[in-house]
């Protein structure tokens, strides 16, 4: 356990793989080692670019060197004196980084049913937004719904849109490859938003426009469209994390009646409240339940599945070509 390798950003477009101290689980943590952890496409290249305007969330949040991830699912090796022992051995997910070991609170880890193989649970934070997403966007059966942006955020809120019953669901994405791995299902419905996306927009819905449209681009010129697609009184749930201020004619949010919310993943509530029963532990059970269940097919979103070791060239392809990439893995 003398190794403890972790992935670093040292500098922007800089990946090093370094060596840490491995920690000492306190008394209410329990040391992991790392199986796999997923890398988190468009946050995680924000932050290894540093492409971000000055004054943005992004620029007040990260200095490097740092470590990034938060997709991570390992094996418990040790406990601490407050944590039962027959913990040792379990597979747990936690928002741990890309590290080969980790001492983590116990509270914010959750046990991997044994059904579930690692290189889908590693994507249970992602679930989790997109669960939150979900019900911050209100989506009722047969709500015809716009996701904008298919990287990895947007192909799952596709896949939960199509659970909870939406319908149609058109998802917006510049590059056909990322498209390519959209559900094949007659509700679902793939267009580039160059084309003439506002009469498909209205061909799939009567003319009366999209109930709800989620932003999954982080790309700010996308919320002109975005608004645009919606009926009126439709509701835009911000999910994306722009790495520049968007220009905004608020105008047109007040002369459509339109709801706009946002949705992150640190947003849901540890207990229940009188308004909002969806805790983190349930929808991390329901997550669980529903790619058992074989409701959520998350397998054909793992494009890359390579050593920790590769996780340089990995970052790479990711910067320079991202549209050949989706769910990116590292295994440790
Ligand atoms: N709220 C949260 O808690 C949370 C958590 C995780 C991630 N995020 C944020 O959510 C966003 C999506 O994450 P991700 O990992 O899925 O990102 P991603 O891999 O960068 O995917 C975003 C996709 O949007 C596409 N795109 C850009 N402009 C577009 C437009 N005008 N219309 C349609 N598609 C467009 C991009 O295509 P090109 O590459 O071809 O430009 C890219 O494939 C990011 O901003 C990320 O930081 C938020």
């Amino acid at each position: 356990m003398e190794r403890n390798e972790r992935i670093e950003f040292t500098a922007p477009n800089t990946v090093e793989i370094v060596q840490r101290p491995t920690p000492t689980p306190g008394d209410s943590e329990i040391l992991i080692e790392t199986d796999q952890s997923l890398i988190s496409s468009g946050t995680e290249t924000a932050i290894l670019t540093g492409e971000f305007a000055d004054g943005t969330v992004w620029d007040s949040l990260y200095d490097y060197p740092l470590s990034p991830g938060y997709c991570n699912v390992g094996t418990v090796i040790e406990t601490g004196n407050d944590i039962n022992d027959e913990l040792m051995g379990c597979r747990v997910a936690s928002r741990t980084t890309h590290v080969r070991y980790a001492a983590v609170d116990r509270d914010k880890c959750v046990l991997v049913p044994e059904t579930i193989p690692t290189q889908e649970a590693v994507f249970l934070e992602l679930g989790k937004l997109g669960l939150h997403s979900l019900r911050r966007g209100g989506v009722e059966l047969g709500h015809a719904t716009g996701v904008f942006g298919l990287g990895l955020v947007g192909q799952l809120l596709v896949r939960l849109c199509d659970a909870a019953g939406a319908q149609p669901i058109v998802a917006f994405q510049t590059s056909d490859a990322r498209r390519e791995y959209l559900p094949s299902e007659p509700q679902i419905v793939g267009v580039d938003p160059r084309d003439d996306w506002e009469a498909t927009v209205e061909e799939q819905t009567d003319g009366r426009g999209l109930d709800v449209v989620f932003e999954a681009t982080g790309n700010g010129d996308a919320i002109e469209p975005q608004l645009h697609a919606l009926r009126e009184e439709g509701r835009l749930v911000i999910v994306g994390s722009p790495t520049e201020p968007t220009p905004l004619d608020l105008h047109a949010i007040s002369r459509h009646s339109y709801d706009v919310v946002g949705a992150h993943v640190y947003h849901q509530p540890a207990e229940p409240g009188a308004t909002n029963e969806w805790t983190v532990t349930r929808h991390a059970e329901l997550f669980f339940n529903l790619v058992g269940d074989g409701v959520l097919n998350i397998e054909p979103l793992v494009s890359h599945l390579v050593s920790y070791e590769e996780a340089p060239s990995l970052y790479e392809t990711l910067r320079t070509e991202k549209s050949r990439t989706m769910g990116m893995l590292l295994d440790w």
